[in-house]
This record gives structure tokens, C-alpha cells and sequence, in this order.
């Protein structure tokens, strides 16, 4: 299955960067060895420091048995006297999961007592908390106004889950799910290139309905334009999803500025993209837009006894969302894919070269679905890729994830 966590998982373009991962005493920190073992799958390296509270849970030999390094022991209690300041000096970003009440409540205070709360006081980079208890606890007054003071001091804020929560009751608290975990942490660390725009991604396949229940399609998953919604949404900016039916509900995280819309036919699509673009400042095209859309039979079930000797069915043209929108361009930066059989790297950069003139984009992707590994429903994508300042590369097969960051900076450069 493709989902988010294993686009990011396979992500490597965050690579040898440090995160200093914070444990407090939540009953949801036995999560936080998962999201250990995911952010080294993406090779980025990983300190923790467990607090005395998440202790009586979790050992900090679990963590260290898992490669962080180093685990920090208690204040006082280890021969290093600067440890308070090491993560400061040595990390790019600082996530603490899940965050307890009471860590909350002393960050908020500038409290600097225990050996995690002195290192966050000490950490001028990014710091992002996502926080872990019980309903009532969450909604108090007191968090209440330790959370809106963490905000104001642009502390990232991993708003917890609803649900069951370990105690029994029902409500907001659980620890965010580990998708939104993995992607808060990569943006903690990610350059803030995009940061003020706002970037329209159509993705997965389209549905054009024959009759009341069938449908005219293709396998197409999202992965794509999945992984250019999370790489945009990493590095700042602001990102409408708009995919078409049967994409994996995993593929498209809950993320603060990350809007996912569903829609079933091209012509949904074309809709909420126009209704969309005054707003958009980059376009990312991923969509398998269906071309064409089978005339209806009826809105009923198509019954097989009306037609024992089989039948045909006409197909009109549906709007290629792209080519209108580019007609409306302006000064929006625009990607467009294409998805070509091609012979070789020669033929597949001629079409690619072609169709960023056809469809009036500033980058154009295209892959040669031919070549095993590389289209619906995989994980990575070999690319041939023009901008319109007459740049070309060939990209081998890598994780759709890296495909989509480049291009996010190659959109940025053209
Ligand atoms: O012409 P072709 O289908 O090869 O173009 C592919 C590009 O155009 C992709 O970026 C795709 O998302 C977009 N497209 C579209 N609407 C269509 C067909 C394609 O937006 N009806």
C-alpha cells in the first residue's frame, strides 16, 4: 500500500539532518519509538531525551537500543556539564512526542528544572510539541493558555487526535497520528522555500460514470501528487489537494494548510480548480484526468438482458483542466506531467520538450510508463525534465518523495 508514511519514509533529501526528539510522561510515549525508527528510515539523525514522568513508561535504553544518539540522562545525573545545551548547538529542529500537560505547562514557564524542559529553553531553532493526554486535561483553561503562549512564540503545535483515549473516555487528546507525526518533524526541519504560496495539486485518477454504478477510469493512486503536496506543504507553503476518487485515505495527511478535496469526474475537477485558481500561485498537475467521458446510459443500473449481444459506448471530450487554466496563467508557475511509451531517454525528452510548449507550463515531468518501476501505482519515477528556460535532465528511478522536492525546486527556479 502507498500511503504517506511510506513516501516519507523513503524520503532522502532531509538527509544527516538532526532532530532532537523530546519523550514526557504521556501514556502515548511508547509511540515515539516508532516515529524514531521512521525519521532514521529516512536517514535523518535522531538525540532524545526522556523526562523522570515518561521514564515510569518508557526506558531510555529503548531508545538508544533503536540508534538515537546520544540519549540524554536527567540533569545532573551524567559527567557532561553542558548536555542542556547540547541539542541547541548540534540539531536542526526539536520535536517533543508526545508532550505531556505538564512539559507544556513548563515550557510555557521558561522552566528549565529537568533536563528536557533546560534544552528547549536553550533551542533557537524550530521547536514543534504534539501533545498527549486526557480530554479534560486538554481543554483546562490552564493548557488552554500555555498552548495559545507556545503559538504566539511560533512553536509548532501537533494538534492531538480525537477518539478513544487510553483512560477509557472519549475526546480530544490521543497523540497525532504517526503520518502527521513524520510530516510535522520533516517540516520542522525543511528550508521554508515555499513559504507564501499557495499551490494547487491535482491528483489520482478521475471517474467518468456509464450508468447509475460503473465507471469509465485508471489505476492511478496519487502517490504523485501526494509526495508534491507534502514537499510544498514542508517547505512553507499553502496547499489545496484536489483528488479524484479511490485515492488511499492515508496518502493525504490532516495537516494545518493542507486542504484535501475530493471529486469524482473531470468536470468536478475542472469546477473546483477554476473556483480555486484566483487564490493559487503555483499549479501542480498530477492528475490522470480521464480524456474522455462515456455518454450516459441512464441513472439507472444498465441491465445485461437489454443488450444480450453487447453494446457499444460513445465517449465525448472532457476539459483538459490544465490547458484552460494555463490560459489563465499570468505570472503562476505551472508543472505538468505527461505520461508517455517511449522507445528511449532521446524519444522521451522530444515529447516531454513538445508538450511544456503545448500545455504552457514552466517545468513539464514526463515518464515512461513502459519502463518497469515508473508510473501508476509504484513508488518512485524515472523523469525526463524541461523548464521553459531550456533546461534538461534525465532523472533515474528514486522515490516519488525526492522526484517531488526537486521539482518543487526546479518550479522554484523557472
Ligand atoms: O495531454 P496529456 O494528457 O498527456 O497531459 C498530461 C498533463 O495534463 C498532466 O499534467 C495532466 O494532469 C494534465 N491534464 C489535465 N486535464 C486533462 C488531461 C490532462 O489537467 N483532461
Amino acid at each position: 500500500m502507498i500511503d504517506a508514511i511510506s513516501l516519507l519514509r523513503a524520503f532522502t533529501r532531509l538527509e544527516r539532518k538532526r532532530l532532537h526528539l523530546g519523550v514526557s510522561g504521556s501514556i502515548a510515549c511508547y509511540k515515539a519509538a516508532d516515529l524514531l525508527r521512521n525519521l532514521h528510515k529516512a536517514d535523518i539523525n535522531v538525540s532524545v531525551t526522556v523526562t523522570a514522568g515518561a521514564r515510569h513508561f518508557v526506558q531510555p535504553l529503548l531508545f538508544s537500543s533503536l540508534g538515537a544518539a546520544p540519549v540524554y540522562p536527567e540533569m545532573f545525573s551524567g559527567e557532561e556539564p553542558f548536555a542542556h545545551l547540547e541539542p541547541g548547538q548540534s540539531c536542526h529542529a526539536l520535536l517533543v512526542a508526545p508532550a505531556s500537560a505538564n512539559l507544556i505547562a513548563r515550557v510555557a514557564q521558561g522552566l528549565a528544572q529537568d533536563m528536557l524542559s533546560a534544552q528547549i529553553l536553550a533551542f533557537a531553532g524550530p521547536v514543534g510539541v504534539a501533545p498527549a493526554m486526557n480530554t479534560l486535561m486538554w481543554q483546562n483553561a490552564a493548557t488552554r493558555a500555555n498552548i495559545a503562549t507556545l503559538r504566539e512564540r511560533s512553536v509548532t503545535i501537533v494538534e492531538p487526535d480525537s477518539g478513544t483515549l487510553a483512560c477509557g473516555s472519549e475526546g480530544q487528546g490521543r497523540l497525532a497520528p504517526m503520518s502527521c507525526l513524520l510530516a510535522q518533524a520533516m517540516r520542522l526541519l525543511a528550508p521554508k522555500d515555499m513559504a507564501g504560496e499557495t499551490v494547487l495539486v491535482t491528483l489520482g485518477p478521475t471517474r467518468e460514470p456509464w450508468d447509475g454504478v460503473r465507471f469509465w477510469s485508471n489505476p492511478s493512486t496519487g502517490a504523485m501528487g501526494a509526495s508534491l503536496a507534502l514537499a510544498a506543504w514542508m517547505r512553507g507553503a499553502r496547499v489545496h489537494a484536489l483528488a479524484g476518487p479511490g485515492i488511499d485515505t492515508d496518502l493525504v495527511p490532516a495537516l494545518p494548510g493542507l486542504e484535501l478535496t475530493r471529486v469524482k469526474t473531470a468536470r468536478e475537477m475542472m469546477t473546483r480548480a477554476e473556483e480555486l485558481w484566483p487564490t493559487v500561485t503555483m499549479g501542480m498537475f498530477t492528475a490522470a484526468v480521464a480524456d474522455f467521458a462515456p455518454v450516459l446510459y441512464g441513472a439507472g443500473k444498465f441491465k445485461k438482458a437489454s443488450s444480450p449481444d453487447g453494446f457499444s459506448i460513445a465517449f465525448t471530450p472532457n476539459p483538459d483542466i490544465l490547458a484552460t487554466l494555463s490560459a489563465k496563467k499570468e505570472n503562476r508557475r505551472l508543472l505538468g506531467f505527461a505520461a508517455e511509451t517511449a522507445a528511449d531517454d532521446a524519444e522521451l525528452m522530444a515529447l516531454a520538450r513538445l508538450k511544456l510548449a503545448k500545455k504552457g507550463v514552466n517545468v513539464l515531468a514526463a515518464n515512461n510508463v513502459s519502463q518497469a518501476g515508473s508510473g501508476f501505482g509504484t513508488g518512485t519515477n524515472a523523469m525526463a525534465v524541461v523548464n521553459s528556460k531550456g533546461r534538461e535532465e534525465h532523472w533515474p528511478l528514486q522515490g516519488k518523495m525526492d522526484v517531488a522536492w526537486d521539482l518543487c525546486t526546479w518550479l522554484l527556479n523557472s
